[in-house]
């Protein structure tokens, strides 16, 4: 195939077609991840377990790499089919124009699940779907793809799922998973996810406008990502995704879009962002960690205990990630801390608004929070439950 030809099939087949795409959330953050697909105009937004559907051109897929705060993972579906027999899959399998996609000699990381499918053989889905994108790539005299070794992380990852009588081929648009944005090689002691920070933040309403403060930081995630959505910086602009490595990229645009998003990011934040914690090793690690986001100007950390300290404003947002009593002491000595926490909130944050992540659902009653809403969110096996109110006055 001439070079020409394949560009004029990438033009028609992806660039000018609307696609539908899959963004993969942690259960619990569904409406906070369409929130975001809705400001990015994306179109068709259908959240439903585990994640939010939507449709647009390739360019809805890059900005949602880009600036999803609370997504892991971002597929284009490819193919959706009805199964009645496993020659559909042979056949759906082979008309993928594989090689607008996968760029030769990529390494393919093929998952496959099946529930209730009559599908049956896991093995043999990946084999077959394997096999068509090889044989679609040797065909037109490029390097086809190889099966990727366990946990390369750069593989191109493909999914084929099978729920009763339909199938869908999805391909990764994301690469790591996108709570890896780049900034923290190390998180700390018990460093909370990206994305439920960024959803603690979110379910607080957290525009930047106010001051913000985490007494309890870390390595400092929910600082960062407080940084990251007061100077309206994206999430992913510290990092590279899969869509990159296809041949199809639609290079001028993507690179265009972060330009934008460069130029329209504020040079700091409009209010003091300030996260303290009384291990002083943690705030050196959480300085380091906001400085490979580069986030450093306009956010402080100090060395400080949230229990002996005054509050650094008359008002704003106080978020927390308290120890669990899991990863860090005991969840006996985890609780007395929470209801201290709630004491000191009471005693010197009244008006505050509070958002915090709880290893235990019924320790929102030792915060004392008032109109609190709630979300829970699995994490590191543990269901925790994001929680957001005010600090009343007695
Ligand atoms: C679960 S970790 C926070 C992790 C953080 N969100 C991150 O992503 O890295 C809890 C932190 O609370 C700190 N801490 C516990 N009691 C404290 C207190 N009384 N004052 C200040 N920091 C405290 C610990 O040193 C620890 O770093």
């Amino acid at each position: 195939m001439s070079s020409f030809n394949l560009e004029r099939r990438i033009k028609r087949q992806v660039w000018a077609p609307e696609h539908a795409f899959f963004a993969v959330c942690a259960p619990g953050l569904e409406p906070l991840c369409a929130r975001e697909l809705a400001v990015l105009n994306a179109g068709d937004i259908a959240p439903e377990p585990g994640g939010v559907g939507f449709r647009g051109k390739l360019e809805i897929a890059y900005a949602a790499n880009l600036w999803l705060r609370t997504a892991g993972r971002v597929w284009l579906r490819l193919k959706d089919f009805r199964v009645r027999r496993w020659d559909d899959l042979v056949r759906q399998a082979a008309a993928v124009p594989w090689e607008l996609y996968v760029a030769p000699g990529a390494a393919l990381n093929i998952s496959v699940s099946l529930s209730a499918s009559n599908l049956k053989h896991s093995g043999r889905v990946a084999e077959v779907v394997g096999k068509a994108a090889a044989d679609r790539l040797k065909s037109l005299g490029l390097e086809p793809p190889i099966p990727a070794e366990p946990g390369d992380e750069q593989a191109q990852r493909l999914q084929v799922r099978g729920v009763d009588r339909r199938a869908t081929i999805s391909l990764d648009t994301s690469g790591a998973h996108l709570h890896k944005r780049g900034y923290r090689p190390q998180g700390g002691a018990a460093p909370l996810r990206e994305d439920l920070a960024a959803a603690l933040l979110m379910l607080c309403d957290y525009d930047g406008s106010g001051p913000l403060l985490d007494p309890l930081c870390g390595g400092g995630t929910l600082v960062i990502e407080a940084a990251l959505i007061a100077r309206h910086l994206p999430p992913g602009g510290k990092r590279s995704f899969a869509f990159e490595q296809w041949p199809s990229l639609r290079e001028a645009a993507w690179n265009h879009m972060r330009r934008q998003a460069g130029e329209k990011a504020l040079a700091a934040p409009p209010a003091p962002i300030l996260g303290r914690d009384r291990n002083p090793k943690v705030v050196a690690l959480a300085k380091d960690n906001a400085g490979r986001a580069g986030v450093s100007k306009g956010v402080k950390f100090e060395a400080a205990d949230f229990l002996g300290k005054s509050a650094p404003a008359g008002t704003g947002l106080v978020v927390m990630n308290p120890p669990y009593g899991k990863r860090l002491g005991s969840v006996r000595q985890a609780e007395t801390l929470a209801g201290k926490l709630g004491e000191r909130l009471r005693d010197a944050y009244v008006g505050w608004r509070v958002g915090a992540v709880l290893y235990r659902p019924e320790w929102a009653g030792l915060l004392g929070l008032a109109d609190a809403t709630t979300l829970t969110a699995p994490f590191s096996g543990l269901k925790v439950s994001l929680l957001s109110g005010k600090v009343p006055s007695q």
